[in-house]
C-alpha cells in the first residue's frame, strides 16, 4: 500500500541528527562483492533503504549471501553464481545496472534487461556498453536485454563522452579482473567513486585515481575479503541542512564530511544563510529570509544535480529571483508544478527553471515524482503555512533512511499514513451515490 506524508508547516526545526550512509556508495559496493570468487565483504554503515534491499535482493537472486548486522551488512559470494539476472528486479531500480561490470569479468557473460527510464529522463546506458566492448565484451540487445560475453577482458584505453558516475562504477569493476592496464579517461569524480574504488582496493584491487578523472587499473587474478565502511549521505544530509534554511530553523547533521558538500555551503552562504562548519558537523543558524541565487548542476565538485530540486523548494521563498539551470540529466523538473501548487512561482524555460521568489508557500496536496523531488516537496510542507500532504512517497523511503524519525526529532509535525489511493473522488462518488470504491 502507498503511504504519504501529512506536514503541518510553518514550525523551525531545531536539533541535531546524523547523516546516513551513503545510498550511491553502498549501491556499486554491494555490486562490487559479486567479484568475490567465495569471499566475503563485510560493510558497516550501509543505510537501512528500499533501494539497498532491492540490491540485498538481486545479489541473492545470482547465489549470494547477504546478512544483516547492526548497522551494516555481509555479503558473502560462493565460487559458482548466476549471471543471468531477474528481471522483475532489475526493472525496479536503476542502479541495478551495477553488476554489470562485475558479473561480466567475473563470469565471462551477463544477461540483463536494459534498466527503464524513469521521470527524470531516459537514463541510456549506452557509456557502459560502450566501454565493456572496448574491453573486448561483444555484447548484443536482445529483446531489450543486454547480453554480453567475453572470452576474457582485455585492459583498455577509454575515454567516457559524458562523465557518467554508473559507467566510470562499472568500467572500474570490469577492469579489475581485465588482462592488463585499463585507463579511463573523463571519468565521474564522485566521492562515492572514491569510496567504491578504497573498498575495491581494500579487497586486493590494484587502482590508482589522481582526482583528474584519470583512472588506472591494473588487472588482478583474486580479490580477497573486505571489511570497509561506507561514506556518509552527502544527498541526505544536505536535505536537511535545507529544511533547516527553509524553517529558519536551527539544525546541526553529525557525521558528514564538509568538503564533500561545498558547493551546497558556498551557494547557501551567497544566498545569506549563516552556517558553522566543524570537522565532521554542519550547523545551519536561523537565516531569516535568504537571497535569490542562481545554479547551474554539474558532474561533481560542481553542484549536485541529486540537491537541484531541494535548493529549488528553498529559493521559492528567497527575497528576488533565482535561476537554475539543469544540465545533467534531460527533464528533472517534475517537482516545479507541485511547488507552484503550494504557490511558488516557477517558470521552466528549456532546461532551465526561473524562480520568483515568494514571501510564503501554502500547504496542498501534491506527488513525489522521484526520490529527490518527494523530499523537495517535504521542505515545501515544513516551510509552508498550513497543512500538506505528500504521495508516493515509496520514493523517498528509497532513498531516506527513517525521514519521518529524524524530522520529528527536529520538532516538525509529520505523519506517514496509508494512502488508500483517495484522492477526494471518495467523497464525490459518496454524494453521488456511487460506492467508494469500486475494483
Ligand atoms: C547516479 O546515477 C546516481 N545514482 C544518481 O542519483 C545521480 O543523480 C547521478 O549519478 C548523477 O550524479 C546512483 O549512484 C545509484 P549518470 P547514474 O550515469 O549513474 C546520461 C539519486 O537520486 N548517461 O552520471 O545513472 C544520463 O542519462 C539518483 O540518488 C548517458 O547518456 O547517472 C544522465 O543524463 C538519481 N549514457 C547523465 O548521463 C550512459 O551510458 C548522468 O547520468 C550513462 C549516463
Amino acid at each position: 500500500m502507498e503511504s504519504k506524508l501529512k506536514i503541518t508547516g510553518g514550525v523551525p526545526l531545531n536539533g541535531t541528527i546524523e547523516a546516513q550512509g551513503a545510498k550511491n556508495a553502498a549501491l556499486p559496493v554491494m555490486a562490487a562483492a559479486l567479484l568475490l570468487k567465495d569471499g566475503t565483504l563485510r560493510l558497516s554503515r550501509v543505510p537501512d533503504l528500499l533501494d539497498i534491499t532491492t540490491m540485498a535482493d538481486l545479489l541473492r537472486s545470482l547465489g549470494a549471501t547477504v546478512t544483516y548486522h547492526e548497522h551494516g551488512m555481509d555479503i558473502a559470494v560462493p565460487e559458482q553464481i548466476s549471471w543471468e539476472t531477474p528481471p522483475d528486479l532489475v526493472r525496479k531500480m536503476r542502479a541495478s545496472s551495477l553488476v554489470l561490470g562485475p558479473l561480466l569479468a567475473r563470469c565471462g557473460r551477463v544477461v540483463m534487461p536494459l534498466p527503464g527510464g524513469c521521470s527524470i529522463g531516459s537514463r541510456p546506458i549506452d557509456l557502459h556498453l560502450k566501454g565493456l566492448a572496448r574491453m573486448g565484451a561483444s555484447i548484443e540487445l536482445v529483446h531489450g536485454s543486454v547480453h554480453a560475453t567475453t572470452k576474457g577482458l582485455k585492459g583498455s584505453r577509454i575515454y567516457l563522452d559524458f562523465p557518467s558516475v554508473g559507467a566510470t562504477e562499472n568500467l572500474i569493476m570490469a577492469a579489475v579482473y581485465a588482462k592488463g592496464e585499463t585507463v579511463l579517461e573523463n571519468t565521474a569524480r564522485e566521492p562515492e567513486i572514491l569510496n567504491l574504488m578504497e573498498i575495491l582496493r581494500s579487497m586486493g584491487a590494484s587502482i590508482e585515481a589522481d582526482g583528474t578523472g584519470v583512472v588506472r587499473v591494473q588487472g588482478v587474478q583474486e580479490l580477497h575479503d573486505g571489511v570497509s565502511a561506507i561514506i556518509p549521505d552527502r544527498i541526505e544530509a544536505c536535505t536537511y541542512i535545507l529544511a533547516g534554511a527553509a524553517t529558519n530553523g536551527e539544525v546541526t547533521v553529525r557525521g558528514v564530511v564538509p568538503a564533500h558538500i561545498d558547493s551546497l555551503l558556498a551557494k547557501l552562504e551567497e544566498a545569506g544563510a549563516s552556517l558553522t562548519i566543524g570537522q565532521d558537523a554542519v550547523t545551519i543558524h536561523p537565516s531569516g529570509r535568504l537571497k535569490g541565487v542562481s545554479l547551474k548542476t554539474l558532474p561533481y565538485p560542481g553542484f549536485p544535480t541529486d540537491l537541484q530540486p531541494q535548493i529549488m523548494a528553498l529559493l521559492s521563498m528567497a527575497e528576488g529571483a533565482s535561476i537554475i539551470q539543469e544540465s545533467v540529466f534531460q527533464s528533472r523538473f517534475l517537482h516545479v508544478s507541485e511547488l507552484n501548487k503550494m504557490g511558488a512561482k516557477i517558470d521552466i524555460q528549456g532546461n532551465s527553471s526561473i524562480i520568483t521568489g515568494v514571501g510564503e508557500l501554502a500547504g496542498a496536496d501534491v506527488a513525489a515524482t522521484d526520490l529527490r523531488a518527494g523530499a523537495a516537496l517535504v521542505i515545501a510542507g515544513l516551510a509552508a503555512k498550513g497543512n500538506t500532504c505528500v504521495r508516493n512517497t515509496g520514493h523517498i523511503r528509497r532513498g531516506y533512511e527513517n525521514m519521518v524519525g529524524k524530522l520529528r526529532s527536529l520538532g516538525a509535525t509529520i505523519e506517514a499514513v496509508e494512502d488508500e489511493g483517495d484522492d477526494g473522488d471518495s467523497e464525490r462518488r459518496e454524494k453521488s451515490g456511487l460506492p467508494r470504491h469500486t475494483s
